[in-house]
This record gives C-alpha cells, structure tokens and sequence, in this order.
C-alpha cells in the first residue's frame, strides 16, 4: 500500500467538495431539532448536495442505502436513517461524504437535540477536543502515532473510551484511501505523515465501555454496555503550512 500524495490542485478539489459538506453540517445545526426524523435530515443532505452539482458518496457505498450515516445515543456509527422523532435529549451523528468532479470529502458531527444533561454535554465536548487535538498532531514528520495518543491521551484523562472498531482514514478521489488512522497510538510510532496527505480525523468516544457489536441490518454499530457515544470528524490536508481542515463550518 502506498500513501496517495495530493498536489495544490487536487486539495482544491477536496476542499471544494468539503465546503459543500460544512455548508451541509451549518445547516443542520439551525435544523436538527426535537420531532426532525433521521430520515427528514437524509433527505435534506442529498438535496442540498445535488442542488450544489455534488453526490452523496457514502449512498451505495457497499451496498450502504442512504446519503448519510444516522447514530442516535448508544448507535456509535453507520446507523440507518429512519421515521423516528429525535427526542429532547438524544444526540445523534450525521455522517456525510459529497462528491464533487470525483473528489471526496467526509465529516460527521454529533448534535444535541434541545438540552442534555451535563454528562453527555462533556462527552460531546471532549470527543470534540480529541478530534482536535488529533488534527494539530497532523503535521510533517510527526507519525500517526501521534494522532493515536494525542486523541486517546484527550479521551481518557475525562474518563472515557475510544472505539478501537473504527479508524479514519486517507481520502481523495476513493473515500476509503490508505492510510487507516487508529485513535491510539505511541508517540513517535506508525508512519510518517507527509505533506500532501489528505486523511480524515474521526474518532468515537464513549461514555461507557468501548466495545460495539453490529446489529441484524449488517451496518449499524452499537455499544455492548448501552453507553452513549459521540464523533466528530474533518477531512484534513498535511501541509508545510500546518493542518488544513477541508470540512470546517464552526
Ligand atoms: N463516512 C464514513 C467514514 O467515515 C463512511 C461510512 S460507511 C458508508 O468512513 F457506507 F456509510 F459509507
Ligand atoms: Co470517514
């Protein structure tokens, strides 16, 4: 396997389908509400990206059915869409990828529907600053390592999990690229981040305990112990000028 290196040219083709996606996740932010189904916030992110001349690239993905990705409260990830209100109180990931003259981007934000308690507040603020944390470590010359346990270090020390199931990974033209970004990690350790690598940043942090099983659907990733989780996600570009966050709307 081999790291597919990006020009200038080509992470304006990236970015641009990533402004797409975090014009996307600003607008569910003033949407997502309680009563909004997953299936009406599916049906508003394939419009708005095909109204912008991009797809929904996650959709037939493997077979996966829908444009977005839909976890609510326990779901970690891959959760499917459906007509159930979103409650005062949930939290649910949106997971989305456009695509754009071939060109993927990817983010997955969790949002809170009305007021939560202070303890899920805290668990959407951390796996927040974890991600964060991870997209600082995302320079030339430090390794992946040092994505893994600067995400892991952030998790932990507030008394939470990572998901080890699921990693992040290089993006391009292929939504799944090499290499596979794991949120742990050694300092120092894995391979060397180089400019011109654009990868996704995206770990899953519980409050409870980190394993997940897959329900009968085949694609929905749920926590054994029942325990919440969040995720937040950026596509992210390695340049001599620091970290570039392609998807970001905040
Ligand atoms: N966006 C997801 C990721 O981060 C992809 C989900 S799998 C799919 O890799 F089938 F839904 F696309
Ligand atoms: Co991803």
């Amino acid at each position: 396997m081999a790291v597919d290196l990006k020009t200038k040219e080509h992470i304006r083709g990236i970015r641009k389908a990533g402004r797409i996606v975090a014009a996307c996740h600003k607008a569910l932010s003033k949407r997502i509400a309680p009563g909004v189904t997953t299936q009406e916030i599916d049906r508003f992110v394939e419009r708005f990206m095909l109204d912008r001349g991009a797809t929904p690239a996650q959709k037939g993905y493997k077979g996966y059915p829908f444009a977005t990705c839909a976890s609510v409260n326990e779901v970690v990830c891959h959760g499917f869409p459906d007509s159930v209100p979103l409650e005062t109180g949930d939290i649910v990931t949106i997971d989305m990828v456009a695509d754009l003259d071939g060109w993927k981007a990817d983010s997955a934000w969790t949002y809170a529907i009305g007021r939560t308690t202070a303890s899920t507040e805290k668990l959407l603020s951390i796996a927040k600053q974890a991600m964060l944390d991870g997209i600082k470590q995302a320079v030339p010359g430090n390794r992946l390592g040092d994505i893994g346990f600067a995400v892991q270090s952030r998790a932990e020390r507030a008394g939470f999990q990572v998901v080890t199931a699921f990693v992040g990974h290089g993006i391009g033209r292929s939504m799944h690229e090499y290499p596979e970004v794991v949120y742990r990690g050694i300092p120092g350790q894995g391979i060397e981040l180089e400019e011109g690598m654009v990868i996704t940043i995206e770990p899953i942090i519980t409050a409870g305990r980190a394993e997940v099983y897959i329900g009968p659907d085949g694609w929905t990733a749920s926590t054994r112990d029942g325990g919440w989780a969040a995720q937040f996600e950026h596509t992210v570009a390695v340049t001599k000028e620091g970290p570039i966050v392609l998807t970001r709307w905040e």
